[in-house]
């Protein structure tokens, strides 16, 4: 097999990344170019789709300049669910609408009522949620009926930077699943719900397996990047499933813990499993005919980056002048703080919650303050209310039939190992780092090795690259069940503040 290199990119929502990785899956360069985001309301969010492609130009140009050997395929990764409106040229409309964008509560209610809330949930696997991308197109027809008039394609956030790569209009399953206009178990779009909302099928891009070719780099894009004309460019996935692939969670009873802004809960299915309660998203995997359940808490390592930002000026002067990082000293003050926060519940619905209650206008408290509490306190029961929110996820997982014996912890929050003591006994489940941790662009570019031939299939690409750290984080039981009578009451509190009209 000739030596070569695979490039992964990933369209985020804080930035475009980019890495480079070796046939064995060594990281060998990254690259790195950031965007703004704009929320020109309340409850909106959105980014213009041509800063993605300066973005990746950035990025890809200089990934040309320190690749020591041929790029062999492109994979593409990105935010999921966001709505890219194109004309009959081929020129964006309008900026696009994000998945952590909140204004289409209305458009989701006449979703549910034009499919039928147990048709939608038959075909597409999940309720009609704000942040998906059907409802984004409700919107855009009732609210800027102009540019409705002008729309003929519609595309996902990464799919519009494989348009200005390859030319071609194409998507992944993983990513079509988060539009709702897909159906499961056919991987393809819902002639069904397609209908319902008239929308026409052919404004949506056709529809690949992750690892499968959809184009190749066009010589215009070899002008911009220095990337060969020719080079393929795989399908990729949505951020989550990639990073999946990224870390190995690619069959039956594998599963993953991500904790960054947000917190995620990912296992991987063989079949589609439907959460009757919609709590859980059901999704297609970026693994050729396989599927996965999700759980999102909005602000997981969000709530800890608020605290660090809002209530903690003096530990961040001190972080500053002594060189160390914020997080370490507020995790040092709660490392002091007995289990259990002497009694202090938090709840992390800073932005709202997805998982379970799917509910924007969640908000978030402490509950049970005393005299006796001080700042280690607060911190601790942050550390502990997000273990809760992740456990909500996790039984609800658990009740649909998967259980995966471990979960790999990945992200910035799982660096802590406080937070990792505290998520595994919450969770009862043990913890298992990997030795390199890059994200959804690495899983993109192991995705881009096996559409180029250099991996028989995703499993393969998994075995040759990922490395899983000997040690694991085990619960330890006496914490077990402190916590779980605590997360008895955690649970109690989110009905009870509804019910008492605080959100
Ligand atoms: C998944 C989700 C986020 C976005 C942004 O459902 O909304 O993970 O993909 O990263």
């Amino acid at each position: 097999m000739a030596e070569g290199l695979l490039l992964g990119l990933d369209i985020g929502t804080g930035g475009a990344k980019g890495i480079l990785v070796s046939l064995e899956g060594e990281v060998v360069a990254r690259a790195t170019a950031s965007y703004p985001l704009h929320t020109p309301r309340p409850g909106w969010a959105e980014q213009d789709p041509r800063d993605w492609w300066e973005a990746s130009l950035k990025v890809l140009r200089e990934l040309f300049q320190k690749a020591q050997g041929e790029i062999l395929g492109i994979g593409l990764t990105g935010q999921m669910h966001g709505a890219v409106f194109l004309d009959g040229k081929l020129q964006v409309l309008r900026p696009a609408i994000l998945w952590n964008d909140a204004r289409t509560g209305e458009e989701c209610r006449e979703i549910k009522e034009l499919v039928g809330k147990e048709r939608l949930k038959r075909i597409a696997g999940n309720p009609a949620l704000a942040g998906f991308q059907a409802p984004k197109i409700l919107w855009l027809r009732k609210n800027e009926p102009e540019n409705y008039a002008r729309v003929r394609h519609i595309l996902l956030p990464k799919d519009y930077i494989r348009f200005k790569l390859t030319g071609e209009l194409a998507t992944d399953a993983s990513d079509a699943a988060g539009t709702l206009l897909l159906d499961l178990k056919k991987r393809d779009w819902s002639e069904e719900i397609l209908s319902a909302l008239s929308i026409p099928r052919e404004w949506l891009p056709k529809v690949y397996e992750g690892p499968e070719i959809t184009g190749t780099v066009t010589a215009e894009a070899e002008s911009l990047t220095g990337i060969s004309k020719g080079t393929p460019v795989v399908a990729g996935g949505g951020d989550n499933a990639a990073s999946a692939v990224g870390v190995g969670v690619v069959e039956e009873g594998t599963g993953l813990l991500s904790l960054g802004t947000s917190g995620v809960i990912f296992v991987h299915t063989e079949v589609p499993r439907p959460d009757p309660k919609g709590a859980i998203h059901c999704f297609c995997h970026a693994v050729p005919g396989k599927y996965h359940l999700m759980g999102v808490v909005l602000s997981a390592g969000g709530s800890l980056q608020w605290y660090r930002d809002k209530l903690s000026s003096e530990e961040k002067e001190v972080a500053e002048r002594i060189g160390m990082d914020p997080y370490e000293i507020l995790t040092k003050e709660a490392e002091r703080i007995p289990p259990g926060a002497d009694g202090l519940l938090f709840l992390p619905y800073l932005s709202g919650e997805r998982t379970p209650h799917m509910d924007p206008e969640a908000r978030g408290a402490w509950v049970g303050l005393s005299f006796a509490h001080g700042k280690g306190h607060l911190v601790r029961a942050v550390l502990e209310g997000v273990a809760f929110a992740l456990k909500d996820s996790w039984v609800r997982i658990q009740r649909l039939g998967e259980s995966p014996p471990e979960l790999r912890a990945v992200g910035g929050g799982m660096q802590s190992p406080l937070w990792r003591r505290i998520m595994a006994s919450v969770l009862g489940v043990p913890l298992r780092r990997l030795v390199v941790e890059e994200g959804a662009a690495y899983g993109a570019a192991l995705l881009s090795g096996v559409g180029a031939g250099v991996y028989r299939d995703v499993h393969e690409a998994v075995k040759r690259a990922v490395r899983l750290r000997e040690e694991r984080e085990e619960p330890h039981r006496a914490l077990s069940s402190l916590y779980a009578g605590l997360y008895e009451r955690y649970v109690r509190l989110y009905p009870a503040l509804k019910e008492a009209g605080i959100f």
